[in-house]
């Protein structure tokens, strides 16, 4: 079965082709229009999308040496995301399917971040729980069976990724701030500042990293502007290593809740050397397997959503023609 994944929830505009588990190409355009304004602007996503979408498909086919009549089915994500962004990818997909007479299949986002791992461990198997990290999600995800997920913890306020990109800002240091924030880290003492570690009520797997942030803001404000410019490398290091505290602290107790022995990583934070260096080593300790993806399947892809599209297809599950974009779409019930 030849699969083309479709990805445009967000920022990147993604097309992937898989030959079953095999990924043929998987092109990603990210858009840096959003970089003069420190944050990604709804309305010109879309518009980059729209403008994106037909090359990208376009290569995708290329590289792996198919035409759109060798494709078996159409796998797209709907939600959660921009609503603009994500129709783009669910018209562009529907219409294709349509006029080649092939299914299509409506992928969560989310979904498809967990999936990202099966692609490079193909023995991967539930029962795992899943740290998925991104821009704009910070969930626990106990994977009972392929389909069946439970939310065990989410944040209550800013994704971890978003904590990144704020900081990074404050910090002027551009955006995305997760990867400029973790070199700059490198520079930085550990013991320079303590800023708070959020665990909330006891027990719970879920997530706060607003107090965290204006921690931060108060820390650089007490600073005046030369202070601040020898301090940026601290206040980065601190920064990054309350979120990691908290992410892997939180990741060890729903494993020991759930009594799974394996643990995954998702999501564009996925990436950051710290958060799996630290994640390994508290797994090491307490006799856990801990697996993350790639940095090109960490990030938002069309070879994630091609996967997770090829799990259902070839049970013959797919999309009616009606599918809508469903911006919050969640993990609130088994399957999608
Ligand atoms: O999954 P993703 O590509 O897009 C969303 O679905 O949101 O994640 C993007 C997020 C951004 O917030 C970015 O700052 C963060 O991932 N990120 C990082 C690193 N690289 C990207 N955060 C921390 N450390 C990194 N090295
Ligand atoms: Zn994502």
């Amino acid at each position: 079965m030849m699969i083309l994944g479709i990805e445009t929830s967000c920022d990147d505009t993604g097309a992937a082709i898989l030959r079953e588990q095999s990924i043929l190409s998987n092109i990603v355009s990210t858009q840096i229009v959003h970089k003069n304004f420190g944050g990604i602007v709804p309305e010109l996503a879309s518009r980059a999308h729209i403008q994106a979408i037909v090359p990208v498909v376009q290569e995708a086919l290329n590289q792996s040496n198919c035409s759109l009549n060798d494709v078996d089915g159409i796998a797209v994500t709907y939600g959660p995301g921009l609503a603009g962004s994500l129709l783009v990818g669910l018209s562009v997909s529907k219409g294709l399917a349509q006029s080649l007479n092939i299914p299509f299949i409506g992928v969560n986002h989310l979904e498809g971040h967990i999936w990202a791992n099966k692609l490079v461990r193909s023995e991967l198997e539930p029962p795992f729980i899943v740290l998925i990290v991104s821009g704009g999600h910070t969930q626990l995800v106990y994977v009972k069976g392929w389909g069946h997920y439970q939310m065990l913890g989410r944040t209550r306020d800013d994704a971890a990724g978003e904590a990144f990109d704020k900081v990074g800002k404050l910090l002027n240091l551009g955006f995305p701030g997760g990867p400029v924030i973790e070199k700059t880290a490198r520079d930085g003492r550990g013991d320079a500042i303590s800023f708070p570690r959020a665990f909330l009520e006891k027990g719970s797997l879920d997530f706060s990293f607003s107090g965290l942030k204006t921690a931060v803001l108060n820390h650089v404000r007490a600073l005046n502007p030369a202070e601040l410019e020898t301090r940026i490398p601290d206040i980065a290091r601190c920064f990054q290593d309350a979120v990691v505290d908290v992410l892997v602290q939180k990741t060890i107790s729903a494993a020991e809740k759930m009594k799974v022995k394996q643990i995954c990583l998702a999501g564009g934070v996925a990436v950051n050397g710290v958060l799996q260096k630290h994640m390994k080593a508290a797994c090491d300790k307490a006799g856990y397997q801990v697996f993350w993806p790639t940095p090109d399947l960490c990030a938002d892809n069309g070879a994630m959503i091609a996967r997770t599209g090829l799990f259902y297809l070839s049970q013959q599950i797919h999309s009616l023609n009606n599918l809508n974009p469903v911006p919050t779409l969640n993990f609130t019930h088994d399957a999608i």
